[in-house]
């Protein structure tokens, strides 16, 4: 478009030629963006100037007559060591971009009796950072059916603004969830089951750029089914040592009570036999001799 305008420019006398659109460039933070002074070859005399904002700051200037390619003019609004002007067609690059690098730049080319203004929009996107798979845990230790439930995870990022974070099943969106603020945390559920065969990807996006997580359904959600087996057979262990113990234990105890019952049992018919009313039913002599024997066995084995 821009040569369109210089073609015309060499038509006319005095003509002031404006771009009518701007030209759009989208950039992720850090990387290198060019912005094309629509010049094929700087010529004797040309005076080429780069603005940036509103109001217009300007930030570089060749004077090809002066010998002069400066930069430093942008030192004073952010641009220090990150701005480049091509030599030969005095394009200007900005490396190393910042999300405040976003907005308008002109470049003014003044070439003997014409002046051209070109536009540019620049967008400087924030570097997006892998969203985090983690599994909900708080249901995954809770029903010993676990293996029938379903899995549930959550996919998160942290200090983000402007981006949209979805689920995808395959490649159909699931669910999403957008951010117009900037630095805010974002969490997305979701429930599968263990023994899902579907490829899930968690993804987070700006209007620019995108990033993507795969979901791995046997790492994450292996936690709460894998050990499961092992720990049957743990907990089936533990059951029958415990039964082992109670059982032994149980038996222990009758024991010591028949033995205890047993002792009672002599004591009380010691306590009956030195009950002092037996004696006074001396009818029955041979009974008593006996049954006095026994009391004296009894002593006996006491000592
Ligand atoms: C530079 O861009 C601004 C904003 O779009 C515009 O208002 C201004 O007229 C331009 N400057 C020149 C010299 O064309
Ligand atoms: C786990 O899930 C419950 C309910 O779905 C939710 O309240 C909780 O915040 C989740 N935990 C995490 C770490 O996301
Ligand atoms: C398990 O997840 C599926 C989707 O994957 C859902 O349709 C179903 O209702 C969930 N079941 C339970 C018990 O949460
Ligand atoms: C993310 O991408 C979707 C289309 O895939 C788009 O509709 C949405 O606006 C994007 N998010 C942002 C914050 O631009
Ligand atoms: C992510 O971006 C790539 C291009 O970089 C595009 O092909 C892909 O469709 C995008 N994915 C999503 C889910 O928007």
């Amino acid at each position: 478009m821009f040569h369109l305008f210089v073609f015309c420019s060499l038509c006319f006398w005095h003509l002031v030629v404006f771009a009518d659109t701007d030209a759009v460039k989208m950039v992720t933070e850090g990387d290198s963006v060019t912005l094309e002074s629509g010049v094929t070859e700087i010529q004797t005399g040309d005076v080429i100037t780069w603005t940036f904002g509103r109001p217009e700051t300007q930030i570089a200037l060749i004077n090809k007559d002066d010998g002069i390619f400066s930069t430093s003019l942008g030192d004073a609004v952010g641009f220090r060591d990150r701005l480049q002007l091509d030599q030969k067609t005095g394009s200007l690059t900005i490396t190393n971009t910042r999300t405040t690098d976003s907005g308008l730049y002109n470049v003014t080319i003044k070439r003997t009796n014409t002046q051209t203004t070109n536009r540019f929009s620049v967008t400087v996107y924030a570097r997006l950072s892998v969203p985090v798979i983690s599994s909900n845990s708080s249901q995954c230790s809770s029903s010993s059916s676990s293996s029938q439930q379903n899995c549930s995870l959550v996919c998160s990022v942290v200090n983000v603004g402007h981006v949209t974070l979805s689920w995808y099943k395959e490649n159909s969106l699931l669910s999403s969830i957008s951010v117009s603020d900037l630095s805010i945390s974002l969490s997305l559920p979701l429930e599968v089951e263990y023994q899902d065969k579907n490829t899930y990807s968690c993804v987070l996006n700006n209007s620019f750029t995108n990033q993507t997580q795969p979901l791995d359904i046997t790492q994450l959600c292996q936690t709460c089914a894998g050990p499961e087996p092992l720990k049957v057979l743990i907990y089936a262990a533990a059951a029958v040592s415990l039964l082992l113990l109670a059982a032994v234990g149980i038996l222990c105890i009758f024991k010591r009570h028949s033995k205890t019952d047993q002792e009672d049992h002599t004591r009380n018919e010691e306590l009956t036999y030195a009950d002092p009313t037996f004696y006074k039913r001396k009818a029955q002599k041979s009974e008593v001799k006996q049954e006095e024997d026994v009391v004296y066995a009894g002593v006996v084995i006491r000592s």
